[in-house]
């Protein structure tokens, strides 16, 4: 496994009027690894995730990436989320946000657009070089589609698919902006053990496959001691433990956190 660092988060703060959501958070991720950020509700996960994907600037400290194919390292806090999707961050959003009134296979085409070379003046009068990025395109998503199992529904609306396929449908979307990292916001919250357990394999295999780091939030404890390396627990804005899912599991901070002061 090699160790090279993708993302540093250095004395991270994130304060709403007198709320303190993040409290000089700092967290190294590595290439190619599966990480999970637990916490009661209301510790600061997805603001977390909010500040990291540029939906937040963060009131102070630093977030770097570092591209595992170019080296090169550049902080990210200030910009646009979608310039963030662009240097190789993605992400799905704990509550679902699709296109609804676009079909499967085009919201994974609007994914996959975000690094296409062709500009608006040449995509109006459709040159040749045009045609050939979008029939790239199109290959490239329905590849994607097979990959989450979806490509049967490829022509149907997004707002007809079941919960759990619109989560699919989120994940090969994110996929589709070619990330070194993913970052899922409780992926498998409202799911039943049927569809978690196909999650958990879909996840197994895109990392097996694409050789991405992952970086999950989520609240199904065998879901995440199963599919992660490293877990780094969350309670009012802190980061209050670290470790495998072996040491987290006996930590007595986290299970303070948890379970509450009485036990
Ligand atoms: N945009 C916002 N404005 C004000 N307060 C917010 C905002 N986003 C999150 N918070 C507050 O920050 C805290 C952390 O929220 P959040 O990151 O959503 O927690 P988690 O994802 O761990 O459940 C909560 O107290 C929440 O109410
Ligand atoms: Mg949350």
């Amino acid at each position: 496994m090699s160790h090279n660092k993708i993302l540093e988060i250095q004395n991270l703060s994130m304060e709403f009027g007198g709320l303190q959501a993040l409290d000089s958070i700092n967290i190294t991720f590595y290439e190619k690894e599966v990480v999970a950020i637990i916490g009661p509700n209301g510790a600061g996960k997805t603001t977390l995730f909010n500040c990291i994907t540029g939906v937040y600037v963060p009131t102070r400290g630093n977030i770097f990436i570092q591209n595992p194919y170019t080296q090169m390292k550049e902080k990210i806090n200030g910009l646009k989320p979608n310039i963030i999707t662009r240097k190789g961050m993605a992400r799905t959003f704990q509550n679902i946000r699709l296109f609804k009134n676009m079909t499967v296979l085009e919201n994974v085409m609007i994914g996959r657009h975000c690094h296409a070379k062709a500009g608006i003046i040449s995509a109006m009068v459709r040159s040749k070089k045009t045609r050939d990025e979008e029939a790239r395109i199109i290959h490239d998503s329905r590849e994607l589609l097979k990959k989450v199992n979806l490509v049967d529904e490829q022509y149907e609306y997004a707002k007809n698919l079941s919960y759990g396929y619109q989560k699919r449908l989120e994940i090969a979307r994110a996929l589709a902006t070619k990330p070194f990292l993913l970052l899922l916001d409780e992926p498998a919250a409202g799911m039943n053990s049927k569809e978690t357990a196909e999650l958990m394999d879909l996840l197994k295999e895109i990392k097996k496959d694409l050789h991405i780091a992952l970086l999950l939030i989520d609240h199904d404890m065998h879901f995440i001691m199963n599919l992660s390396e490293k877990i780094f627990v969350m309670d009012y804005g802190k980061k209050i433990a670290e470790g495998t899912p072996e040491e987290i599991q006996k930590n007595p901070l986290v299970i303070k956190a948890y379970l509450g002061e009485n036990i």
